[in-house]
């Protein structure tokens, strides 16, 4: 794969990379993304199993289908495509925005990053906001929080709710603050997470795309890497490794 001169120059004045992640960056790893031939949208309804209205009538329905995909989750490993976005942190500041609630990234080794969606490995009670983290529950009922007996749910952002305030700002401040911004694996079509490519845009980031088909931002971006996620990141690592 040979990149074109103006992005390598700019891989070589950066300073600050900011990696804005979607669900394709973990379909190596073998989750499924949203939309596309296998998304999961096209299965299920998400206004059906994601969100709160969906969660009080039918509790039990949506703690199992969490359940089912921490197991899935549980099951995979991150892949090249994170490691090396971790990686890169030997050679540049890094913050990584992800839309993600599969913590991949973290289990990479990456230190910095945003959690637009939330953690699907974190949990707090609906009633006292008590967080319950990262344990593992057992079976498919939904727990009951120790202190008040409330229902516990998933710290994931579901549809019709507003992100976490200091997520969507320290990722969009770190979009702003980036020489690069590389936008992997996502459909840049759910807002307001898809504003973060846009700030940095507008704040002079040099935008850079990797995705398996053109997509809502290409047009966009000043450069567009039609490739796999796992593919195209360790071949940036190499390039900067190499020198
Ligand atoms: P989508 O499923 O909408 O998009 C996944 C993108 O990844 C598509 O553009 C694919 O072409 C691309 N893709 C697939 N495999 C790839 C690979 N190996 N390498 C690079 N690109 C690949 O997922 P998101 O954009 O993350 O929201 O979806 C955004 C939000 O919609 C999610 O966070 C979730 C969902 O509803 C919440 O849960 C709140
Ligand atoms: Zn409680």
């Amino acid at each position: 794969m040979q990149f074109k001169d103006q992005f390598r120059k700019k891989l070589s004045s950066a300073k600050k990379l900011v990696f804005f992640t979607g669900a394709g960056i973990s379909a190596e790893s073998g989750i499924a993304t949203f939309r596309g031939a296998d998304g999961i949208w096209n299965k299920m309804r998400p206004e059906e199993l994601a969100s709160f209205s969906a969660f009080m009538k039918n509790p039990n329905l949506i703690w199992e289908w969490y359940q089912h995909r921490r197991e899935i989750i549980h099951k995979v490993e991150p892949n090249a495509g994170h490691k090396a976005i971790a990686e890169l942190e030997k050679y540049y500041d890094v913050i990584v925005v992800t839309q993600n609630v599969d913590n991949l990234h973290k289990r990479a080794g990456s230190t910095k990053i945003f959690e637009l969606h939330g953690n699907i490995e974190r949990n707090f009670c609906i009633a006292c906001h008590t967080f319950v983290s990262e344990k593992q529950f057992e079976g498919n009922e939904v727990p009951q929080c120790e202190k008040c007996g409330g229902m516990i749910r998933p710290d994931v952002v579901w549809f019709g709710e507003n992100l976490p305030q200091d997520q969507f700002s320290g990722g969009e401040t770190a979009a702003e603050w980036s020489d690069i911004c590389f936008v992997v694996g996502t459909s840049a079509v759910v807002y307001p997470a898809a504003y973060i490519p846009q700030s940095a845009k507008r704040a002079g980031s040099y935008l850079v795309e990797i995705n398996i088909e053109p997509t809502e931002l290409s047009r966009f971006v000043d450069y567009s890497i039609i490739g796999k996620a796992g593919d195209v990141l360790p071949k940036i690592l190499k390039l900067i490794s190499q020198k």
